[in-house]
């Protein structure tokens, strides 16, 4: 099947980037949330970044404009959907909100529909599983920040079919990216190395170490492009943690959640996102 519209589900950091790479690449996209203040928001991040991206002649006023113009937004998840031939759904890491979606969408989308999901860490076969589309539904998880980051991970559920995989394959081709295929267990590839990496940091800050210098060590000593505890600001500290509390689920004790993880997270130091982590963005 030949995707040309996408349906975005969620309109944050991941979900706008998505929506801004696929106009990018010549697709209609709608993108869906439940509040209008994320849509507009979201246009708004869309609008900045593209504009930035033009700045460096990345491409022109022309392609912007033109990118814009294909992005619509609905707090209508059936107004979004019901032309899609692709979803992608990027609302936050909450396996039971995932099924719930899933399962409107099965009812929703055309039969033909490719149900995606950027999830970080759920096995895809788990949210799959409350769907009668299993052979249709795939992991297509993207980085953040997804206008600069050239990789995709491309996770194949337990039914996914072979033509599900070519025509997300051809997408992410489309789109610019390059993808990296992963097996469908909790992580994948990315985020079991990277949660890791950065739940391992938080030790160190423990320990006693400062997050500037955990990062100077990692970008000068190890060529990383930004240190781990940067890149949890980045990322977003819950989103570490829903990471290694669904590894240590499914694979036990080695990947527990660092506890000074879990209280930066109650007291709301998630990063960037929240203006300040262990670097301040105010
Ligand atoms: N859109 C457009 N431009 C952007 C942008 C965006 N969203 N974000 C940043 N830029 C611009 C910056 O403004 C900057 O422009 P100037 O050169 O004019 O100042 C330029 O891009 C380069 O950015 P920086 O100078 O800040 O930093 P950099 O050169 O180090 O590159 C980076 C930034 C590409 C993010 C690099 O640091 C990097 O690769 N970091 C690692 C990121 C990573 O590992 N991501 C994956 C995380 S895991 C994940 O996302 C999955 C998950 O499920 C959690």
């Amino acid at each position: 099947m030949e995707v040309k519209t996408l349906a975005i589900i969620g309109a944050g950091a991941m979900g706008n980037g998505i929506a801004q790479v696929s106009a990018v690449g010549g697709y209609n996209v709608a993108i869906n949330d439940i509040s209008e203040a994320s849509l507009n928001k979201a246009l708004a991040t869309i609008n900045k970044s593209l504009t930035k991206i033009v700045s460096k002649g990345k491409i022109t006023q022309e392609d912007m404009d033109n990118s814009v113009a294909r992005i619509k937004t609905s707090t209508s998840l059936t107004e979004v959907c019901k032309e899609a031939d692709l979803v992608i759904e990027c609302v936050f890491e909450n396996l039971e909100l995932k099924k719930k979606i899933f399962e409107n969408l099965d009812k929703i989308c055309k039969p033909e529909a490719i149900l995606g999901t950027n999830t970080s860490a759920i096995p895809v076969t788990e949210i799959a599983s409350s769907c009668n589309r299993g052979d249709k539904v795939i992991g297509i998880h993207f980085m953040n920040p997804v206008p600069l980051m050239k990789g995709v991970e491309i996770i194949r559920g337990q039914l996914t079919s072979e033509e599900t995989m070519e025509a997300t394959l051809k997408y992410v081709k489309k789109i610019g990216k390059e993808a990296a295929i992963a097996v469908d267990y909790a992580g994948f590839i990315v985020s079991r190395l990277l949660d890791v990496l950065m739940n391992e940091a938080v030790k160190l800050v423990q320990e006693g170490n400062s997050p500037e210098e955990i990062d100077k060590a990692m970008m000068l000593c190890a060529g990383h492009p930004m240190g781990p505890c940067k890149l949890l600001d980045l990322v977003g500290a819950e989103i570490a943690m829903h990471g290694m509390e669904t590894m240590e689920r499914d694979f036990g004790d080695e990947y527990k959640p660092h506890p000074l993880l879990k209280k930066r997270v109650l007291a709301g130091l998630l990063g960037m996102k929240t203006g300040k982590g262990f670097y301040d963005y105010k």
